[in-house]
């Protein structure tokens, strides 16, 4: 029996190890039991990835979610899976293409047309590392779908997240900005030889910094900018301090020890990186 020891215990250790290592690099599950019946959620490239999985959850939790996508075959497919996994019926897809300014005006308009409320604005979309192609508008890829375009998007929604408050901004950022350059002389890679890569970074870095002065903006309108990943950070929308008066109130985020501040004073969820 001793002989068996050992090798059971190493075994044992690698087994433990091996599932710490996968909460830690998944970030670990959100432990929210928080629910959001009848508050109005759009998630931007929902129909795959962190988008399709945050859109299911905020479904579960009773939300009516707005699946923003570019392809409209994807969309609907998804909007279908997540209405008959939760059996919640209040969700739908829409045509956002965010590599064009058209598209984003047309989307937000019809929004604003027929929703008075939109409580929780996920801006997760993403193109990453492709080769050196443009917007319709002429933006390099990545900067042009991470960061413009979901920075009209926002600006075009802004009124009615304001009057929804309290609402959410959630903008997906990634680990990756920390290695982003900001070329303000350059943003659309014109004067330097490509890299992919480092494109990337920069759109990412260009997301953080966008959340963080969104965030100064909105002081006093119950209106929270907030960065990393979308879910805990939407879910905490009844958490939120908003003291009506004359000016309206201040959203303030929890303080929760698994959140942390980047260098650039941003919020950010415990979540980590898994790829990018
Ligand atoms: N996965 C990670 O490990 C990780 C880590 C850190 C940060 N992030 C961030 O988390 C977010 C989601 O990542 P993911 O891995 O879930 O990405 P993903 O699986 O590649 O999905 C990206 C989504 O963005 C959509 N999209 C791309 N270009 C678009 C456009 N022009 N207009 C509208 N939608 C567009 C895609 O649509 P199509 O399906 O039509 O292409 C897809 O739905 C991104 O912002 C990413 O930077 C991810």
């Amino acid at each position: 029996m001793n002989r068996y020891l050992l090798p059971l215990s190493v075994l044992g250790t690698v087994a433990g190890g091996a599932v710490l290592l996968r909460d830690y690099v998944a970030g670990g599950s959100c432990p929210s039991k928080a629910t959001i019946l009848g508050k109005t959620v759009i998630v931007t490239g929902a129909n795959t990835g962190i988008g399709k999985q945050t859109a299911l959850e905020l479904a579960k939790r009773g939300g009516n979610i707005i699946l923003a996508c570019r392809d409209m075959e994807k969309c609907e497919a998804a909007a279908r899976d997540i209405r008959r996994e939760t059996l919640n019926h209040h969700v739908s897809a829409r045509h956002l293409d965010l590599a064009s300014l058209k598209s984003i005006r047309e989307f937000a308009a019809k929004i604003t047309e027929e929703k008075e409320r939109v409580h929780i604005l996920i801006n997760n979309a993403a193109v990453m590392r492709c080769p050196h192609w443009t917007t319709e508008d002429g933006f390099e890829m990545q900067f042009g779908v991470n960061h413009l375009g979901h920075f009209l998007l926002t600006n075009l929604l802004l009124d009615t997240l304001k009057a929804s408050a309290p609402s959410r901004i959630v903008n997906l950022s990634s680990l990756a900005h920390v290695a982003g350059h900001m070329d303000f002389d350059d943003l659309n890679w014109e004067k330097r030889t490509y890299d992919t890569k480092a494109a990337y970074c920069q759109s990412k870095l260009a997301v953080v910094l966008f959340t963080k002065e969104l965030s100064r903006r909105l002081q006093g309108t119950c209106v929270a900018s907030l960065a990393g990943l979308s879910l805990p950070l939407a879910l905490r929308l009844e958490q939120s301090s908003c003291d009506a008066g004359p000016m309206g109130g201040q959203a303030r985020v929890p303080e929760q020890s698994r959140w942390t501040r980047d260098t650039h004073g941003t919020v950010f969820t415990g979540a980590r990186s898994r790829r990018h």
